[in-house]
């Protein structure tokens, strides 16, 4: 299975990668996250998008294109991927259609997320993950069980994207809407655009993208 997620920050993209990485053993590619460890890591690339991701625009397409071609010619990629966050501009389409093509991939799906900007915001600053094993969390919609305490490994360690305040969120929803929605009818005009409601509760929003993916024909392993 290969397909593509797409949305404005906060649409649920990872969270919904997450849980079908689990059920559809296909790998979840996160440019962001990728990006983010770059950052964390200091090397070149990290240095040079860090100013750009927190001031909320796109890193440049060349890095991002280069990055992803290397990302997807691992061996992990080979039994299928989630795309969460490229591609975000239509070079980035263009690239990726190539990329895939030269490997005898192809996209079954791109999801299309729709969301509330206004209730975006809201959502991305309620947002923190555990600062050991990195699981997400959101201070209303889905908080850690026990207060202060990481469900899944038990830190009490938490942090907050430096991009997750609502001046930066706005400028991340215009990029969005400027730079990334274009991409939606080269994807439209090859038949594999599904457009869902990403209000929906978490697990509503699963089970139309399950209902999607059998619909083009992709079934969980059991
Ligand atoms: P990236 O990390 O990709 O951020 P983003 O697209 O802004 O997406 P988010 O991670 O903020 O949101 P999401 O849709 O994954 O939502 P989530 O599931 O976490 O990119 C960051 C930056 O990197 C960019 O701004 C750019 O600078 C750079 N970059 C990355 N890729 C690039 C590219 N290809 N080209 C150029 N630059 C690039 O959910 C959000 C919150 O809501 C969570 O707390 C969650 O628990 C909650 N939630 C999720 N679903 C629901 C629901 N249905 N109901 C209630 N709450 C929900």
């Amino acid at each position: 299975m290969n397909i593509l997620l797409v949305g404005p920050p906060g649409a649920g993209k990872g969270t919904q990668a997450k849980i079908l990485e689990d059920r559809y053993h296909a790998k979840h590619i996160a440019t962001g996250d990728m990006l983010r460890a770059e950052v964390a890591g200091g090397t070149p690339i990290g240095l040079e998008a860090k100013a750009v991701m927190d001031a909320g625009q796109l890193v440049s397409d060349d890095i991002l294109i280069r990055m992803l071609g290397a990302r997807l010619a691992q061996p992990d990629c080979a039994h299928g991927m989630i795309l969460d966050g490229f591609p975000r501009t239509v070079p980035q389409a263009e690239a990726l259609n190539d990329l895939l093509a030269a490997s005898h991939r192809h996209l079954d799906a791109v999801i299309v997320l729709e969301v509330d900007e206004e209730a975006l915001v809201a959502r991305i600053s309620g947002r923190f993950a555990c600062a050991q094993c990195g699981a997400g969390y959101h201070r209303s919609f889905h908080p850690t069980a026990k207060d202060g305490v990481c469900d899944k490994c038990g830190s009490h360690e938490f942090t907050q994207r430096p991009d997750d305040n609502p001046a930066v969120v706005r400028r991340r929803l215009a990029a969005y809407r400027e730079q990334t929605a274009p991409i939606l009818p080269f994807y439209t005009a090859r038949g594999l655009v599904h457009t869902l409601d990403g209000m929906a509760p978490m697990e509503q929003v699963t089970a139309e993208i399950e209902k999607i993916l059998r619909q083009v024909g992709v079934a969980a392993p059991a």
